[in-house]
C-alpha cells in the first residue's frame, strides 16, 4: 500500500510533539476515529486483491498498534513532567518547626471523674448510668421519700413543666444519683458492686454550691454486708485518691433511704486558711452513706430478707476542690479559658489508682 511510511511518520511526529494532553486525544480521533485517517485506510482493504489485502492488513494493522503506543506513551510522558514540575514548584521544609498551638485541657470533674472509676474499679465495682432527667418514682418514692417527706422540699427540686390540664406527676431534674440505685436493682439485681457517677441538680448558688453539680453513688449488695464493709471501701478509697492515709469518722445521720445512716467526715487541718486532708484534728463533712433501707430494696424488687449492702453519695466537685485546691465552686462552669488552662490537666495525665500517691 502506497503512503503507509509517510502517514507513519506524520502521525508519530505530531504525537511527539504534542505537548498537551488534550492535543493528544484529538489526535487519536484523528488518526484512529471513525472516521480517522488510518481507519479510512483501512477501508480501502475491502477494494484490494486478495494478494494485495495479504500485505496491506497486517501493515495497516501494526500502524495502528504503533500509533497508539505511541498515544499512551506520550500521556505518561506528559504526566511524568507534568508531576516532575509540580514538585520543583512546590516544596515544603519539613525540617521547620511546628507553630505553637494551644491543646485543651481535661476538666478537672472530668479528670476526678476518672480517678475516683479507677480507683474504685481496682475494688472491683462497675460503672452504672442513669438519666439526668427523672420521674419522681425514681428520684423520690421508690427511695422511700413519699410526697408529703419533708425531704423532697429540702432538696430544691427542679420540675419540669406540664400543660395545664395534664395532671401527672412532673418530671425532675434529679436531685441526687440515688435513683440509678434503684434503676440498677430492677435491671440486674444482687449481688451488685457498682458506682454511678454523674451530674445532678438542686436550685441553690453560692461559693460551694452550683444549680447543676456532680456525685458519685456508691451501692454494694449481698448476703453478708455490713458497714465495717463500707467503713473500709471508704477509707480505702480516700486513701488512694488523696495519696495520704485517710481516717473517716462516721457520724449516724438520717436519710430516708438509709437506715442506718451516717454522715462520713474526713481527718484534716485547717491552717492558714488552707485544707489538709489526713492530718491534723479537725474533720470535713464529706458524704453521706449508709445501710439501704428494705423498702428501697423491695421497691427495686431485691427480697430484703435474702439480701442488704450499703449505699454512700458525695460530691465529686467537692473532693476535685480538696484535691487540687480550687476554692470557688462557681468557677468549675464559668468556662473562664484563664481558669480551665490553669486547673485543667493535659490530655496525657491519665489517672491510675497511683496517680494520686
Ligand atoms: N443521696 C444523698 C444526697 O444526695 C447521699 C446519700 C447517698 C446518702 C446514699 C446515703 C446513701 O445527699
Amino acid at each position: 500500500m502506497d503512503g503507509l511510511d509517510e502517514l507513519r511518520k506524520s502521525w508519530l511526529d505530531r504525537i511527539g510533539g504534542a505537548s498537551e494532553e488534550g492535543a493528544l486525544e484529538e489526535f487519536r480521533v484523528a488518526a484512529l476515529g471513525k472516521k480517522g485517517e488510518i481507519s479510512l485506510k483501512m477501508r480501502e482493504l475491502g477494494k484490494m486483491t486478495p494478494e494485495e489485502r495479504q500485505v496491506a492488513g497486517p501493515a495497516l494493522n501494526a500502524l495502528k498498534d504503533e500509533v497508539n503506543a505511541a498515544i499512551v506513551a506520550k500521556k505518561a510522558g506528559l504526566a511524568d513532567a507534568a508531576l516532575d514540575e509540580r514538585l520543583k514548584a512546590e516544596w515544603l521544609d519539613v525540617t521547620l518547626p511546628s507553630r505553637p498551638r494551644r491543646q485543651g485541657t481535661i476538666h478537672p470533674v472530668s479528670q476526678v471523674t476518672e480517678e475516683v472509676t479507677a480507683i474504685f474499679a481496682d475494688m472491683g465495682f462497675s460503672v452504672a448510668e442513669g438519666p439526668q432527667i427523672e420521674t419522681d418514682f425514681y428520684n423520690f418514692d421508690a427511695l422511700n421519700i413519699p410526697g408529703h417527706h419533708p425531704a423532697r422540699a429540702e432538696m430544691d427540686t427542679f420540675y419540669t413543666h406540664r400543660k395545664d390540664g395534664d395532671n401527672r406527676p412532673p418530671h425532675v431534674l434529679r436531685t441526687h444519683t440515688s435513683p440509678v440505685q434503684i434503676r440498677h436493682m430492677e435491671q440486674h439485681g444482687a449481688p451488685c458492686r457498682i458506682i454511678a457517677p454523674g451530674r445532678v441538680y438542686r436550685a441553690d448558688y453560692d461559693q460551694t454550691h452550683t444549680p447543676m453539680f456532680h456525685q458519685v453513688e456508691g451501692l454494694v449488695l449481698g448476703e453478708d454486708i455490713s458497714m465495717a464493709n463500707l467503713k473500709w471501701v471508704l477509707e480505702e478509697f480516700y486513701s488512694a485518691f488523696f495519696g495520704v492515709q485517710v481516717k473517716t469518722r462516721f457520724r449516724a445521720s438520717h436519710f430516708p433511704f438509709v437506715e442506718p445512716g451516717a454522715e462520713v467526715d474526713i481527718q484534716c487541718s485547717f491552717e492558714g486558711g488552707t485544707v489538709k486532708v489526713g492530718e491534723g484534728d479537725d474533720w470535713l463533712e464529706i458524704l453521706g452513706s449508709g445501710m439501704v433501707h428494705p423498702k428501697v430494696l423491695e421497691a427495686g424488687k431485691i427480697d430484703p430478707t435474702k439480701y442488704q449492702g450499703f449505699a454512700f453519695g458525695m460530691g465529686i466537685d467537692r473532693i476535685a476542690m480538696l484535691k487540687y485546691g480550687i476554692p470557688d465552686l462557681r468557677d468549675f462552669f464559668a468556662s473562664d479559658l484563664r481558669w480551665l488552662r490553669h486547673y485543667g490537666f493535659a490530655s496525657l495525665e491519665v489517672p491510675t489508682v497511683h496517680a494520686g500517691v
